[in-house]
């Protein structure tokens, strides 16, 4: 087909819908004048409608027991909680997205990589200059010789240098920074985002180079940019946590080379994230026994992690009683002030209640009901349970205890770190009279 043959569209430049004619308002936001023209090769756009694909291009067909293995060959990232997160390391010629808030640590996590990666790491910056890349380096006794830095977001360019030199690691640091000079509008818009991930997406394929494209976070927790992002990488990791604590979480959301329940545990500090490789009592090292104050257990992909669920109430002043949750779905908690109120006697409709998660984390696991339930009762009754309980289950709308989700690998957990669980109980009321939370 001949090259010069192109097709006009129109794309939303703030949601990238695309529109056969222009029009002054896009139908799919609701944002006026944001309609850019876009002149898109015929053949480009054929290149786009396969850019889910993700192994290199080939038009010759092949019997599936000849394929090759070895383009799966993983090479390791140097940090272990990656490798564990990916499957067992980086895949040559894959795409991994990796998503977090501003400042929870993506580039550092990166810059970690970079240094320990087996073989040449050109680590692409938009964001930040070599001088102050240099001094990260250096809070992480950074010294590794294997790391080019390139301050650069033309991805034409960048195209060039990687076809050029053809790097073991590629970092883009970040897609949002990025621009194609044949796409007339703005970095970190969606059409250019797109264009320049499909653009480094492809090379990668042909050379079979890794690569890790950096993604903002929008304000709903997902990767700034058009959804076909996340279609066009294999893989989609997230790093969470709390700025205000040291546990980062490193989850993948999707991943064509393996599964997404594992996850990556790792601490900030000083000089840059720590493995936790035996999270069990991680969270636990300042926690003060008192009432209101309850352990359990969350499952962190297949490793179980201890965590403190904390409540405290007061009388309200008003006749409208708050409840205030950090970390648990306030839907859930206010749920279960019913299950309590209705299924155990312990009225909280004149009390202020407060619910906390400790270190940050943002807890959907149901087996941490019944922990809730019991810190709710013990803080109203100011009644402490023993310090080495820790209570799993998951509360039914009739008041009984059911059993969770890998329960017997977290009791095992939970024994082998010398404390002690609840599993004889069938029903919340049981357990709350086991430990006296029910008279005042
Ligand atoms: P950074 O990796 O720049 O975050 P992102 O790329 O996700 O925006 O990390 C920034 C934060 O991490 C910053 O607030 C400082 C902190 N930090 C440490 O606590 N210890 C360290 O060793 C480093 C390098 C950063
Ligand atoms: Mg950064």
């Amino acid at each position: 087909m001949a090259k010069s043959k192109s097709t006009i569209v129109f794309v939303c430049d703030k949601c990238g819908e695309e529109y056969s004619q222009w029009q002054g308002r896009c139908s799919n936001c609701g944002e006026w004048n944001t309609l850019k023209e876009f002149s898109i090769p015929v053949a480009d756009k054929r290149d786009m409608r396969s850019a889910g694909y993700s192994g290199a291009t080939t038009s010759k067909k092949q019997r599936l027991k000849d394929v090759a293995g070895e383009r799966l060959q993983r090479r390791t990232a140097g940090v272990s909680e990656v490798d564990r997160v990916l499957g067992g390391g980086v895949v040559p010629g894959s795409v991994i997205l990796l998503g977090g808030d501003p400042g929870i640590g993506k580039s550092t996590l990166l810059m970690q990589v970079a240094a320990q990666f087996d073989g040449e790491v050109l680590y692409v910056s938009g964001e930040e200059s070599p001088e102050q890349i240099k001094l990260r380096a250096e809070r992480l006794s950074i010294t590794s010789e294997n790391i080019q830095l390139l301050a650069l977001t033309n991805v034409e360019a960048i195209a060039a240098i990687i076809e050029k030199e053809t790097p073991g690691l590629l970092v883009i640091d970040s897609i949002q920074t990025m621009y194609d000079p044949n796409f007339p509008s703005t970095p970190g818009s969606l059409v250019q985002v797109r264009e320049s991930a499909m653009r480094i997406q492809q090379l990668a394929k042909i050379l079979g180079v890794p690569v890790v494209l950096v993604g903002h976070i929008t304000k709903e927790g997902t990767v700034a940019g058009p959804r076909t992002l996340e279609h066009l990488v294999d893989v989609v990791l997230y790093l969470e946590g709390d700025p205000q604590h040291d546990l980062r979480i490193l989850r993948a959301v999707k991943n064509r080379f393996g599964d997404i329940t594992e996850t990556g545990l790792l601490a900030m500090g000083e000089n840059g994230l720590t493995e936790v490789g035996n999270p069990g009592e991680f969270l636990l090292s300042e926690r003060v026994q008192a009432a209101g104050s309850v352990l359990t257990t969350i499952m962190e992909g297949t490793r179980p992690l201890l965590v403190e669920v904390q409540a405290l109430t007061v009388p309200s002043v008003f006749g409208y009683p708050r409840r205030t949750a950090s970390g648990f779905d306030l839907n859930r908690l206010n749920l279960l002030l019913a299950v309590l109120q209705r299924r155990a006697g312990i009225d909280l409709s004149n009390q202020d209640v407060f619910l906390n998660v400790v270190g940050g984390l943002k807890v959907k696991d149901p087996a941490v009901d019944a922990a809730v339930c019991a810190a709710l009762a013990s803080a109203v009754t100011n009644t402490p349970l023993p310090e080495k309980l820790c209570i799993i289950g998951e509360i039914g709308l009739a008041g009984e205890m059911r059993r969770v989700q890998q329960q017997a690998r977290r009791e095992k957990e939970v024994t082998l770190l010398g404390y002690q669980t609840n599993v004889q109980y069938k029903e919340l009321r049981q357990l709350l009279d086991a430990y006296s939370l029910r008279k005042k």
